[in-house]
């Protein structure tokens, strides 16, 4: 009977929410993002660093001229990797972030970096204008699917759409002790959070792009349990959740969850066809 009184208020608040269009926008991401920015290299890319490295490996070298777009660049380590690698073409890197955006460009000034929503920027650039279209552990802030298709259009023929991304059944342990929080504690819910992960590669069109190169992998995160709450914070991957319920709670689910912290990915190398 209190397991579905508890559904009952979960539900009711959820239909709440949604009737009041309560949705974690840009705004909250750039907002976590923004506290963030000055330690994200230090906690983020010591242990992701290396996978995204092993991605950018795989991208293919271009005879093109055009452009080449790093969505979501934030602190751009991708970005200075793609002008290291691509030194003929003009690299741009986007993000909602003005504080991930200053840190990136004390490391590259000599590179461009645009304030502005991924899917927002690429609306704005003209047909057939990019030659390489990257994204390293971004495209699940916005919505993968229109972006795929906005790349289509923006790309040349032949150009290179590349990304790295979690898939929506990424950090169990930190999502199951995140529904827990919104089941257990449904009254502390503020907004409503919509998993964009994708859960494939079903959301890139075969009529669109061949595909050149894809993976789907995982990578064990090794936090031991007592550290395991300071890190969550500090990486990014709780960005938005702080809007959306209440974080002591979720604290304390986390300690509570068995499962592990691994985070399951996707790389996908397409040209447009
Ligand atoms: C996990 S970080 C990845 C940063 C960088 N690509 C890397 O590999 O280190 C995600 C980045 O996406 C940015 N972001 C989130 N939503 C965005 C959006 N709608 N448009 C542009 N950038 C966004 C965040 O500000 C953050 O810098």
């Amino acid at each position: 009977m209190n397991k579905y009184l508890s559904c009952l208020r979960l539900n009711f608040v959820l239909l709440t929410k949604l009737l009041t269009c309560r949705f974690l926008n840009n705004k909250d991401y750039a907002q976590d993002y923004n506290k963030i920015a000055s330690e994200y290299d230090k906690n983020w890319l010591y242990y992701i660093q290396k996978h995204t490295e092993k991605f950018l490996q795989k991208l293919p070298p271009t005879n093109s001229s055009l452009p080449i777009l790093d969505l979501g660049c934030g602190t751009g380590f991708s970005t200075g990797y793609l002008s290291q690698h691509y030194n003929g073409n003009q690299i741009i890197g986007i993000d909602i972030s003005s504080e991930m955006l200053k840190k990136a460009k004390e490391k590259f000034p000599q590179i461009q970096f645009v304030c502005d929503d991924m899917l927002n920027y690429l609306k704005k650039q003209p047909n057939n204008s990019a030659a390489l279209i990257c994204s390293s552990w971004a495209i699940g802030y916005s919505n993968p699917q229109k972006i795929a298709i906005e790349a289509h259009r923006v790309l040349e023929k032949g150009g290179i759409f590349a990304f790295i991304v979690n898939t929506l059944d990424t950090l169990p342990k930190i999502f199951d002790a995140f529904r827990k929080t919104m089941y257990n504690h449904p009254g502390h819910i503020k907004k409503l959070l919509w998993p964009r992960f994708p859960k494939d590669f079903s959301f890139i069109k075969e009529k669109h792009f061949e595909q050149l190169y894809c993976e789907k992998n995982n990578i064990n995160i090794p936090i031991k349990d007592k550290n395991i709450t300071d890190w969550v914070f500090k990486t990014g991957i709780m960005a938005g959740f702080e809007q959306v319920t209440d974080m002591t709670l979720f604290c304390q689910e986390l300690q509570h969850c068995s499962a592990p912290l691994v985070h399951r990915h996707i790389i996908g190398i397409y040209r447009k066809k």
